[in-house]
């Protein structure tokens, strides 16, 4: 991702509480001198949003965006922050398309069903785990993509199968994805940031990480 050898220079883009961040937070530190990425910015469409708290709680650059869709303001912050690799992590709002074209390959969402279904504009939070239930699925996951200006349509990177087990509500099936997300994102940050998992120029995603070792489905020794 970066030319020189030092880590790639992440912002995390967030609505809500920040799990997802506080998850990445957590493996990179784990990683030590291994990991491939530095969170130095955290920005938010919510000026009230826990993730922002979380990063001033660890001394990193918390900004609430006034105009969030507003994509010159954007590029111009990210660009002050020396931002190498954009990350979703529940982020609501749409990011504008400038951005996307201009973080093309270096920009990731994550979602919480197994896209393409069950994904697309008002397709978030609890309304997808609704959906995933009305639809009688047995099967659904966790989807990190490379963002493109479709909205959940992004070339896929990883993803990652949850049961959904008789008598879910919303709640528990968002529960059981929500520990899913926190187990594979933060790994495939690290992948992407370490150019293991890349977008090619053909559009199609190349390479390969090993996400899988603490998702809820084991797979077998030899896959690790
Ligand atoms: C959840 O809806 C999750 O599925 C989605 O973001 C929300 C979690 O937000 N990807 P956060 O990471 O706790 O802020």
């Amino acid at each position: 991702m970066r030319s020189d050898s030092s880590p790639s220079r992440i912002v995390v883009l967030a609505s809500g509480g920040g799990s997802n961040l506080g998850a990445l937070l957590a493996h990179l530190d784990a990683l030590g001198d291994a990991r491939r990425a530095d969170v130095v910015l955290v920005a938010s469409d919510r000026r009230e949003a826990g993730a922002l708290g979380r990063a001033r709680e660890r001394g990193i650059a918390a900004e609430s965006l006034a105009s969030p869709a507003e994509g010159d303001a954007l590029v111009r912050l990210l660009d002050a922050h020396g931002v190498d690799l954009v990350v979703l992590a529940g982020y609501l709002k749409l990011v504008p398309a400038d951005v996307v074209r201009r973080f093309h390959g270096r920009m990731l969402n994550v979602h919480p069903a197994l896209l393409p279904a069950f994904g697309g504009a008002g397709m978030y939070g609890r309304r997808v785990h609704e959906a995933v239930l009305e639809a009688g699925a047995r099967v659904s996951g966790v989807t990190v993509h490379f963002v493109s200006e479709d909205y959940d349509r992004g070339p896929i990177a990883a993803q990652w199968p949850v049961p959904v087990l008789p008598g879910d509500t919303a709640e528990s099936l968002a529960e059981r994805v929500l520990r899913a997300e926190h187990a594979i994102f933060p790994r495939v940050v690290q992948a992407v940031a370490a150019g293991l998992v890349r977008l090619a120029d053909d559009g199609r995603v190349h390479g390969s990480a090993y996400v899988l070792a603490d998702a809820p489905f084991a797979p077998p020794d030899d896959t690790r």
